[in-house]
């Protein structure tokens, strides 16, 4: 018997064609994801899918996927899939964690430095001739920003990406703190970092860098209130998911000015619409969620994928089961 797998965008072919020892597996081709109605129409007899962070994966999908049994997630956020509606229907969800931790601190680094020091405006500034008309080689005022070291780094989620984070900054000598639902006290020493309320930690940051997942508890978390506690030098980065920022309440804090820039790698609404407020500031580095964009994350994250399905279909838990208690409701495997 052979089980059908949808995978709703191009992956790696190595990996594909390791799936298909196992599955029958039918690869949605085009760059742009399958639209919803496809999504159902497609869902409606497949064994398993491959789904990515733009698949919505709600419960009127999930109620109609009779014979579907696992999501593997190609992403360590699974904030697109209603887990609790697959776990009453005995469907395994699986992710990827781990790979993409690396990848995605490098990249959560690259915006800090690029905002810190207006790399994105420095190089607007040459490319669109401006140094040149100004005749102005070098000048003491010229593009000045912030430096780090001695600063104040304020990561929020000291998960996987937010201690990788919290340990780079040791490298620039920055203080660190961070908030969390829960203290890592081995961390704190290992790291010499220091815990604190969400609210001491937006009033002593000079860089803010999120990294809670996206759940009910953290839609909105930086909202305008917080906005407002935070240094009007301060830097905020968002390497996490866009609707943990109130942007209507971002964009007001950068139209007057409450802080000093954003790193921004997530947005509510992705693509970010055309002409959108957010691309007028220069003091925004904005780029298209591309946290784990290196060719070994992506790599190692289809490598995931297709453990968790490999293992589901020899009968047993996957690897980076989700919805442990999924467990309770139905057997790993397709018998
Ligand atoms: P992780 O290891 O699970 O870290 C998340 C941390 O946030 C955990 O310590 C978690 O605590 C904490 N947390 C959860 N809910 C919280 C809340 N309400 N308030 C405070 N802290 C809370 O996950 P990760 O691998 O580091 O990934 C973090 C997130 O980054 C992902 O969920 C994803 O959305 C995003 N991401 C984005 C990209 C990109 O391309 N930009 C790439 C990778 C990941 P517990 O463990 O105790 O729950
Ligand atoms: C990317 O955003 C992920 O969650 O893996
Ligand atoms: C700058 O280029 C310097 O030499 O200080």
């Amino acid at each position: 018997m052979t089980y059908k797998l949808f995978v709703t965008r191009e992956l790696f072919e190595d990996v594909i064609e390791k799936l298909s020892k196992y599955y029958d597996v039918e690869v949605w081709d085009k760059y742009t994801p399958p639209p919803y109605e496809t999504l159902i129409e497609k869902i409606k007899d497949v064994d398993a899918i491959i789904s990515l962070l733009t698949d919505r994966i709600d419960c009127n999908l999930i109620s109609k996927a009779r014979k579907l049994r696992i999501i593997a997630q190609y992403a360590v956020g699974f904030d697109n899939i209603d887990v609790e509606c697959a776990t009453r229907n005995g469907i395994y969800v699986t992710n990827t964690p781990g790979v993409l931790t690396e990848s995605t601190a490098e990249l959560t680094w690259a915006l800090i430095l690029a905002v810190a020091r207006r790399i994105v405006e420095a190089d607007n500034f040459v490319r669109w001739g401006e140094w040149w008309r100004t005749k102005t080689a070098w000048h003491p005022k010229m593009m000045l920003g912030t430096e780090l070291m001695g600063k104040t780094l304020g990561i929020i989620g000291l998960g996987r990406i937010g201690s990788r984070v919290a340990e780079i900054g040791k490298a620039f000598k920055m203080k660190i703190i961070y908030y969390d639902v829960n203290r890592n006290f081995e961390l704190e020493s290992k790291l010499s970092i220091e815990y604190k309320s969400l609210n001491e930690l937006l009033r002593e940051a000079d860089i803010v860098s999120i990294h809670v997942p996206l759940t009910k508890e953290t839609y909105h978390l930086i909202n305008e209130d917080k906005l407002r506690l935070m240094k009007r030098s301060a830097i905020i980065i968002n390497t996490a998911r866009g609707a943990i920022i109130d942007t209507k309440a971002l964009i007001k804090a950068l139209n007057e000015n409450w802080i000093a820039g954003v790193g921004l790698d997530v947005f509510e609404e992705e693509p970010l619409p055309q002409n959108h407020p957010l691309t007028a500031f220069k003091n925004a580095v904005i780029v298209p969620h591309i946290g784990s964009a290196t060719y070994e994350a992506r790599h190692a994250m289809a490598e995931v994928v297709a453990e968790n399905l490999i293992a589901f279909h020899q009968g047993r838990v996957p690897p980076n089961l989700v919805n442990k208690e999924v467990i309770n409701v139905r057997k790993p495997g397709f018998q």
